[in-house]
């Protein structure tokens, strides 16, 4: 059995369906969805899974109807100021990967403030990834590194794969071993696509709102029953 993983990434996916089902607007699967984003922060801590990275807002959501849009904002602010004891009570330090600068100004300042007043706990770790794209990280990067190539802090030659990580956006945060998607859907959608090169990835039909924390047992436990061999044999 492979040991609880350290990092757990997830595609939040199928609050519109979940909306649609009970023909509700697709705003209230998000909200629905904001409960589930608790209950599995609270498995972590349980589970004693340190990191835990949530796509919440992917760079391609802005194409959604403006509506929509707004409401996730209202939605990402609501839970940084209702939920932020939460963050407290489980000592888990609030963390952002992704173009944060896209965000409107009330939404950037109150996350930067979570981001801050939690910055102290080291058990525990929420990322939100937000405006995020895979790629688009990966071309941060690239210019980060040719920004130190031109000011001569480094030499060509010794780029190498842990310079690229290291110059990702949360360098310090371990690759997750696990990568969970909801709703059933098949796909990386751009998401953390360096950093889930070796995950085990668990897919299940249940949507974002219904998965709650007997669903993320049930994918740990999952992980832990797979063989890991990295491109080896044994
Ligand atoms: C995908 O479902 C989900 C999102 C685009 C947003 C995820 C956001 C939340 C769960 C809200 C709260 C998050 C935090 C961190 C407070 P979808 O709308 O694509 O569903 P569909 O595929 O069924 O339409």
């Amino acid at each position: 059995m492979n040991p609880i993983p350290t990092h757990v990434a997830i595609i939040m996916d199928g609050n519109g369906r979940w909306a649609q089902a009970r023909g509700l607007p697709r705003l209230k699967g998000h909200e629905a969805g904001a409960e589930s984003v608790s209950a599995v922060i609270r498995a972590c801590r349980q589970l004693g899974v340190k990191h835990l990275t949530l796509y919440a807002f992917s760079s391609e959501n802005w194409r959604r109807p403006a509506e929509e849009v707004r409401g996730l904002m209202r939605l990402l602010l609501r839970f940084a100021r209702e939920r932020e004891h939460e963050l407290h009570e489980n000592r888990v330090r609030l963390r952002v990967i992704g173009a944060i600068e896209d965000f409107p100004l009330a939404v950037r300042r109150t996350l930067q403030r979570v981001i801050e007043a939690t910055e102290r706990y080291s058990e525990g770790q929420l990322i939100l990834a937000l405006s995020y794209g895979g790629r688009a990280e990966i071309a941060r990067a690239a210019r980060r590194i040719a920004e130190q190539v031109r000011a001569g802090a480094l030499d060509p030659e010794d780029i190498d794969e842990a310079t690229v990580a290291r110059n990702l956006d949360a360098p310090d945060v371990p690759d997750p071993e696990l990568m969970i998607r909801t709703s059933g859907e098949m796909r990386l959608s751009n998401f953390l696509l360096w950093q889930l090169s070796y995950a085990e990835l668990y897919v299940t039909p249940v949507l974002w709102p219904d998965f709650r924390e007997p669903d993320f047992r049930r994918a740990i436990e999952a992980y832990r029953r797979r063989q890991r061999r990295f491109g080896a044999i044994a």
